[in-house]
């Protein structure tokens, strides 16, 4: 069973167990991926921790076993080298199961040396219940007739329990407590595996700001935008520190006086009493800066959250995508953006554009001419 494994839960074993008892598997054996050929960005936990809480995770079942196959491989490592060594190792006549997530079963024509690699195994893809099971039963469909029926499908309940919401609960100080084994769940707090690093930003006395001065649906909605704004920077490769403060602090000054008093020090340019719902973006990044916040590209972040602009910052995008969202949001709108996203950034922004002047439109408000910008902007970008 490969994967990254960060970490390993209940879904990945409760999984591994189901397959052995349908398929009457003799071993399971768990390989984490190694360590990502580029040290660009740190968005997978380093290869050492994440084998060693295979292990721990595995330790109680005398059928699963883990190996550092691919931990000890430098680079990036084809399926069909581990494989390969598993057969290797294994007794002639050995038959090979290559457990995996149903997304990795719609791309496995375009793996290196298919052909071969589905002649030495056979492949069994797991799925969360409510995963779209018709597509990939056709695309089984379709493989199996050529392939001698080497693609294999099980849906496991327990898959509901995905890694990135156990890391961002563990980033957010939730219980990840029934998630994972419990000496998993140990050695993530004793290794603070899963902790934002945000410098020295005094995150507790922001929050106590926050709940003083906001509304309590607000507040909720500013955890929230800090959540998924965690979440997109994860995915590009981003700073997780810095998008939590921008996605935390983005409203802190949606509730409190938006006068012009309230704009003296920032320069009165920036009330802008035609928009004045807009507002609060410059007059955040004045609190924000109270709260501690130096970082300009965090400033900005805040400030241009609610009209948006052109060539934002990759922070910037990720702030104002994540306000628009977030699970408090019309879900069609979450739909659409989320879509977006998962092609690029730039579409997110140009639908939550869009879907914000709709919003103008139904209020009888004016748009922001930074953001008509943006919008034409980020629309160029497309073509
Ligand atoms: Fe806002
Ligand atoms: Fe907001």
């Amino acid at each position: 069973m490969g994967g990254t494994f960060d970490p390993i839960h209940y879904g990945h074993l409760v999984a591994a167990e189901a397959v052995r008892s349908e398929y009457g598997i003799e071993r399971v054996i768990f390989i984490p991926s190694g360590n990502p050929p580029h040290k660009v960005t740190k968005r997978v936990t380093n290869a050492e921790r994440r084998y060693l809480m295979t292990e721990l995770a595995t330790v109680n079942n005398p059928y699963f076993y883990a190996s550092r196959l691919e931990t000890d491989r430098p680079g990036s490592t084809y399926t069909i080298d581990t494989v390969s060594e598993i057969s290797r190792i294994c007794d002639a006549g050995t038959e090979l199961f290559f457990i995996t997530g149903a997304d990795a079963i719609f791309s496995i024509l375009t793996w290196k040396d298919a052909r071969l690699l589905l002649s030495m195994c056979a492949f069994i893809g797991v799925t969360r219940p409510g995963y779209n099971k018709s597509s990939l039963m056709e695309h089984i469909g379709n493989v199996n007739e050529q392939y001698e029926d080497r693609l294999k499908f099980l849906e496991v309940p327990a898959l509901a329990i995905s890694s990135t919401d156990i890391r961002r609960r563990a980033e957010f100080g939730k219980a990840i407590k029934y998630l994972l084994p419990e000496e998993v769940e140990t050695y993530i707090k004793k290794h603070d595996l899963y902790r934002l690093d945000l410098k020295d930003f005094d995150k507790d006395n922001a929050i106590k700001y926050l709940s003083e001065n906001l509304t309590e649906k607000r507040f909720l909605h500013t955890m929230n935008v800090a959540w998924e704004a965690v979440g997109i920077a994860e995915r590009l490769g981003a700073d997780k520190g810095k998008a939590y403060i921008a996605g935390l602090l983005h409203d802190c000054a949606k509730d409190v006086g938006q006068t012009p008093e309230a704009f003296k020090d920032i320069g009165v340019e920036t009330y802008d009493g035609a928009f004045p719902q807009l507002s609060h973006g410059p007059l955040g990044a004045k609190i924000a800066r109270e709260l501690g916040v130096n970082d300009e590209d965090i400033l900005n972040a805040i400030t241009y959250h609610s009209t948006g602009r052109k060539e934002m910052s990759l922070l910037e995008k990720i702030t104002f995508v994540a306000d628009a969202v977030e699970p408090g949001r019309p879900e069609d709108a979450q739909r659409e953006i989320r879509a977006a996203l998962d092609q690029d950034i730039n579409g997110a922004v140009v639908s939550a554009l869009k879907r914000k002047f709709e919003y103008c439109a139904r209020k009888g408000q004016s748009v922001h001419p930074l953001g008509r910008e943006a919008l034409s902007y980020y629309e160029s970008l497309k073509n």
